[in-house]
């Protein structure tokens, strides 16, 4: 399903009320609340939406879990990592209690980071794959998503839940969660933004001659709901116009 949105500012409010829609839900029915962050800069404005007081008060913050969906290898409190992103813009601002935050941590030993972040995913979901209540994914304009880059191993692995990639062309280790884990999702949604995701965004949606040319064409929830939440500007070269 894809929703089209005419500006950044009305996409980002519409994935601010989904988010807090899904964790009202969650928690109402099953006591407790999984999302999975994205990096970039596209979730930015949601985040900020979500640390406003008309937002705080009505999210179920206490039985909300935090997690990344990918991390970059940097230090803590270098601009590029995720976790950073998301503790300024949002997790900083709201009385979600530590012990719910599980930051993907990967400033050294990617390989360690992975098997850890892993040995974190294992005892939340009690061994169980992981089937996280609400993913936000982010689309790169190489087709990426997460750190799921075109041409990578992680692309391909099917059994570890978190796995370390070396992004060539960044010169920088990540750590990602995998497709087994991302499509156990119930609910995964792309959040695509601005002019130059235009042109992947029309390949990866309507182009078959690409099929699964591009990480982000992988993500094919098994049971869950796959959400595109675009704007108009990324939307620009989709030939169907969605309502
Ligand atoms: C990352 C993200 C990545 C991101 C896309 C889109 O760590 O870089 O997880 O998958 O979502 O690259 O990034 P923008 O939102 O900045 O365009």
């Amino acid at each position: 399903m894809i929703q089209i949105y005419r500006d950044y500012e009305t996409l980002s409010l519409a994935a601010a009320n989904l988010f807090l829609e899904k964790a009202r839900r969650n928690v109402d029915q099953f006591g407790r609340f999984s999302v999975v962050l994205s990096g970039g800069s596209t979730p930015k404005r949601m985040l900020e939406i979500l640390a406003q007081p008309s937002y705080v008060d009505r999210l179920p913050w206490r039985n909300t879990h935090v997690f990344w969906g990918d991390e970059r290898c940097v230090p803590q409190d270098d601009a590029r990592s995720n976790v950073l992103m998301a503790r300024h813009t949002l997790l900083d601002h709201v009385p979600v209690p530590e012990e719910n935050v599980h930051p993907l941590r990967c400033e050294k030993d990617p390989a360690g980071a992975a098997s850890r972040y892993e040995a974190i995913l294992k005892e939340f979901f009690m061994d169980r794959l992981p089937s996280f209540d609400l993913v936000w994914l982010g689309l790169g304009t190489n087709g990426h998503t997460a750190s799921l880059f075109p041409g990578t191993p992680v692309v391909e692995e099917q059994t570890r839940w978190a796995a370390e990639v070396f992004i060539e062309e960044q010169d920088m280790w990540r750590v990602t969660l995998t497709l087994p884990v991302l499509n156990q999702a119930e609910t995964v949604v792309f959040l695509v933004s601005g002019q130059k995701k235009a042109e992947i965004l029309q390949q990866v949606m309507e182009d078959p001659s690409t099929a699964a040319h591009f990480p982000a064409q992988l993500v094919q929830p098994k049971s869950g709901n796959l959400v595109w939440m675009v704007d108009r500007t990324a939307a620009a070269e989709l030939e169907q116009r969605a309502t």
